[in-house]
């Protein structure tokens, strides 16, 4: 087909199959049926927009030129005719609103408070998605009520006049003790999307791990980072990469070097998806919008057994293969000089330990939100079991962790228990929707917790912070007494 030729809207709607699925982009018809497999948001929705114009969807959803170069050329079929396929819709970043129903950023007094007020002006699909979490949502009440199980035991009659909030973080001193997180999708719910969240960081003087799936090219958002730290005159903040290890080495590489290329500070890698959690909201919602738009034949796509060891398994997104013996190509690839290593989503003391054995810079306790294995522990757990079991290795290494934080004293408290530093995902995604102005509210809000929980706990840095400082007698008696896995494997016991 000459590039000159325009493809007709109903040649386009009978390719609408996993035997044949053709989607229109900005003008341009693509064949993702080879792809349908590989791609990291499944399967399910290319085939709901197969033989139709996906603009409006993959807009929001990815960098600019990520069909163009990710597919094969002999996959870019040719522009369509305009005059034979709907019109495109304009990305949905916002819903009509009611403009009284938006909640001014300066009523917004905490970080509940701004997820509220995000509630009402992002697109439901948006909400749902950064809302969700897995199965049950066990794992994430978790993360949200272990917080209440620890309490702070204040100190008074100090001189607390001023007060120091800065952290060391894989061998640099930031201004703040927590990062942000890495989160997806920031461009469903404003148009600059990580971009906001970059300068907010760069503002602050505290670093930001984007996700591999950025809708930021990485490029953009390193430009992006280091235009406002030049314009506010502080290059304290840094950026870091969250690396999803893909299905094929050679796009994981790709990623690498991408991270390596543009002055990524760190190498994040998310250990803890093998498969993608069953987020149950989000697949009830693509289901409720696929029969209002009077086809939900291809929902029975998520529910195909796997038939062969070559395709991805079921939610099997990226690679379903990693463990330890990958660590040493990744490093490598990464180099020994481009910064530290980090493992992201260990949930129990065993990994934490041999995590140390394999000699990664820090590790990262997380459940993924509880969005991947519903009824994981909350972070603030696993940090005590690794306490109780390995306290040796409290101060060898970094230990981050992220979990529903929300609080000044959620912050004190996993410092108190020798957390490095802390970080938050959700909130700042919420927050993004009030764009640049959002995410600064966020970091604001954080701080003056900070300095206050700080004060009235009687210290003046964080260094004093010490298991003093707290009771965590309740989650210390649903910790596990032995580490009987262990007992009985011994081949698998970290060797301290
Ligand atoms: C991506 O990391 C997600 O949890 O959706």
């Amino acid at each position: 087909m000459s590039d000159s030729e325009l493809i007709h809207g109903l040649e386009v709607a009978k390719h609408a199959s996993r035997d044949s699925c053709w989607v229109v982009v900005n003008g341009h018809v693509y064949d993702v049926t080879e792809y349908l497999d590989k791609h990291p948001g499944g399967s399910q929705i290319l085939l709901q927009y197969g033989g139709k114009d996906a603009t409006s969807i993959y807009e929001p959803n990815h960098p600019k030129g990520t069909i163009e170069k990710g597919l094969p050329k002999d996959k870019h079929l040719g522009p369509v005719d305009p005059a034979t396929v709907a019109t495109p819709q304009k990305p949905q970043v916002t819903r009509d609103l009611d403009k009284t129903a938006r909640i001014p950023l300066s009523h917004c007094v905490n970080l509940d408070d701004i997820e509220k007020a995000a509630e009402r002006i992002i697109s439901h699909s948006a909400w749902v998605y950064f809302r969700s979490g897995a199965d049950d949502l066990r794992a994430l009440a978790n993360n949200r009520d272990d917080w209440k199980k620890v309490s702070l035991r204040p100190r008074v009659m100090r001189n607390v006049r001023r007060v120091d909030m800065r952290r060391t973080m894989l061998g640099t001193r930031y201004r703040l003790p927590f990062f942000i997180a890495p989160a997806a999708r920031a461009r469903l719910v404003h148009e600059d999307g990580e971009l906001c969240i970059a300068r907010g960081a760069a503002r602050a003087g505290i670093p930001y791990c984007p996700s591999t799936y950025s809708t930021v090219p990485h490029d953009e958002l390193a430009r992006g980072h280091a235009a406002t730290a030049a314009e506010v005159g502080d290059d304290t903040s840094e950026l870091w990469f969250q690396l999803y290890v893909a299905h094929e080495k050679p796009r994981t590489l790709e990623l690498i070097k991408t991270a390596r290329d543009n002055g990524y500070k760190a190498l994040v890698i998310t250990v803890d998806s093998p498969v993608v959690g069953k987020r149950e909201d989000d697949e009830r919602y693509r289901a409720e919008l696929a029969t209002a738009s009077g086809d939900d034949t291809v929902l029975t796509e998520w529910y195909r057994p796997q038939t062969s060891e070559d395709g991805p398994p079921l939610r099997g997104h990226h690679s379903s293969t990693l463990n330890w013996d990958d660590l040493p190509w990744i490093r490598e690839a990464w180099g020994p000089h481009n910064g530290p290593v980090v493992l992201k989503g260990i949930q129990c003391a065993e990994d934490a330990a041999l995590a140390y054995d394999h000699g990664v810079d820090a590790i990262y306790l997380s459940n993924h939100g509880g969005r991947q294995c519903d009824d994981a522990p909350s972070s603030i757990r696993t940090l005590l079991e690794i306490r109780r079991f390995y306290p040796h290795l409290l101060g060898k290494m970094d230990i981050f962790l992220d979990g529903w934080v929300r609080r000044g004293t959620d912050i004190i408290k996993a410092l108190c228990l020798g957390a490095t530093a802390v970080s938050l995902g959700r909130p700042f995604m919420y927050a993004t929707a009030y764009g640049d102005e959002g995410v600064m509210k966020v970091i604001q809000l954080l701080s003056e917790e900070i300095e206050t929980t700080m004060r009235n706990m009687g210290v003046t840095s964080l260094d004093q912070l010490n298991p003093s400082y707290v009771n965590t007698k309740i989650l210390e008696r649903e910790l596990p007494d032995d580490l009987r896995f262990e007992a009985e494997w011994p081949a698998f016991k970290p060797k301290l």
